[in-house]
């Protein structure tokens, strides 16, 4: 037998779920939030690398990617980076912008996370942690809820399970499993802001494992300037994360090594200027010398510049302005630190995440099908979405 013992139930007490808990709460809702994990915000406590990147001050709708590209501009419009700023510093809670308008707490990411579960004590939100959810049902209008073998019910349900990145934490794809269940598409889901493996010939920089170097990465029309790794599986860092967001299998991926140059005026300025320089020695004083080293062997370039010609220089240059990869795939979900893709944005309402059909189901968050940019952007969508379904419940 099922009693309301709430207003609202929501399943994943992650950056989403405790901002739409503590929302709800605090506008005098009963609300239950629910998660399998021990404890509430698990990847907050380990983003920013302890930090927390909590949110990013450029947040703009074109930093994410949906099947919609407009969808998330409702609730990004309505509860913005500022606005989470305010609540963060209401706490005392310190912070610093690192680079490219990412904001991180001075101290601990833990911070972020207690700030939320006293706003979620101040709406007198219920937690119910490390328990599964064994049963969900609807009928009636009421969401029926069984945890643990105990039955929970209320008008409204709260998907804010997330994706599948980093299942050692915990992930799981059951908010596709659950918006299934009630008849919301989903679209499919793929490892985001993962690094890219390379195999055969490219696998030639492994040797280079640990070399960074500033980049400007393409594919398409996607371009992000920031530092890329080489590793010993392929390619990673910040450049690398963000352009695989856009990458699909068989599509390659563009590094200019030199992207404050133009390559190929470079080469041919350096061999008037130092004739008798060879071209690893020219690279090196932009590049990390065993990355100019093993990319000018790759041209198959050696002896001095002088001795070149200037069309063989302008065809190395235009080589390292766009080293063209082909990556056979990802380090997938066990590395990525989203996932792309997600219940269909089709189904829900941009102003309230409330899904079309299903009256009182609302969908937030990562199990969404809106991905952001690396550097806050994930966080601030969590935020503002988990917001516009508080709002409402
Ligand atoms: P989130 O994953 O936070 O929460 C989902 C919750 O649902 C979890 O608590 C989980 O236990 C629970 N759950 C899952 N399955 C369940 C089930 N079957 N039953 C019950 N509960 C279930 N973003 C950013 O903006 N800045 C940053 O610095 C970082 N850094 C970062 C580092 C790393 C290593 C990772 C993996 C990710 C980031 N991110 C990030 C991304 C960011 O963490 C992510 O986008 C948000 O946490 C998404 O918030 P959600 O609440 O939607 O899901």
């Amino acid at each position: 037998m099922f009693i309301q013992s709430h207003d609202a139930i929501i399943l994943g007490a992650g950056a989403a779920g405790l901002m739409c808990a503590a929302t709800a709460g605090r506008r005098g809702r009963r609300v239950l939030l629910l998660d399998h994990a021990d404890r509430p915000g698990k990847k907050i406590l380990i983003s920013g690398g302890g930090r927390c990147n909590f949110t990013n001050i450029g947040t703009t709708p074109d930093r994410f990617l949906s099947a919609n590209p407009h969808f998330a501009r409702s609730a990004l419009g309505r509860y913005t980076p500022a606005d989470f700023l305010a609540l963060v510093e209401s706490y005392g809670i310190a912070w610093h912008e690192k680079t490219l308008g990412q904001l991180f707490c001075d101290g601990s990411a833990r911070q972020i996370v207690d700030m939320l579960l006293d706003e979620c004590a101040k709406g007198a939100v219920e937690i119910a942690l490390g328990r599964p959810i064994t049963g969900i049902d609807h009928g009636d209008g009421m969401f029926r809820v069984t945890v643990d073998g105990r039955p929970h019910a209320a008008p409204a349900l709260v998907i804010a399970t997330g994706g599948p990145s980093i299942p050692k934490m915990g992930a799981t794809g059951f908010a596709y499993d659950v918006a299934r269940r009630f008849g919301l598409k989903v679209v499919e889901p793929r490892p985001g802001l993962v690094p890219l493996t390379l195999g055969g010939d490219e696998l030639l920089f492994r040797e280079l494992s640990g070399v960074a170097t500033d980049v400007v990465a393409s594919c398409g029309k996607a371009r992000f300037r920031e530092a890329a790794l080489l590793t010993h599986r392929g390619l990673s860092g910040p450049a690398i994360l963000q352009i695989s967001s856009y990458w699909r299998h068989g599509e390659p991926i563009l590094l200019d090594f030199l992207p404050d140059a133009d390559a190929p005026a470079l080469l041919r300025a350096a061999k008037r200027a130092r004739p008798r320089a060879g071209l690893a020695s020219v690279l090196a004083e932009h590049l990390p010398q065993r990355l100019a080293a093993a990319l000018a062997a790759r041209l198959g370039v050696a002896g001095e510049l002088g001795a070149m010609t200037d069309k063989a220089l302008d065809s190395a240059g235009q080589q390292l302005g766009g080293w063209r990869f082909l990556p056979n795939g990802t380090e997938g979900y066990a590395k990525a630190e989203v996932t792309l893709g997600g219940i269909a944005t089709a189904n829900l309402s941009q102003r309230t995440l409330g899904a079309t059909g299903v009256p009182g189901l609302h969908a937030i968050g990562e199990a969404v099908d809106v991905t952001g940019w690396l550097g806050g952007y994930n966080f601030q969508w969590a935020w503002a979405s988990g917001r516009a379904a508080g709002d409402v419940l």
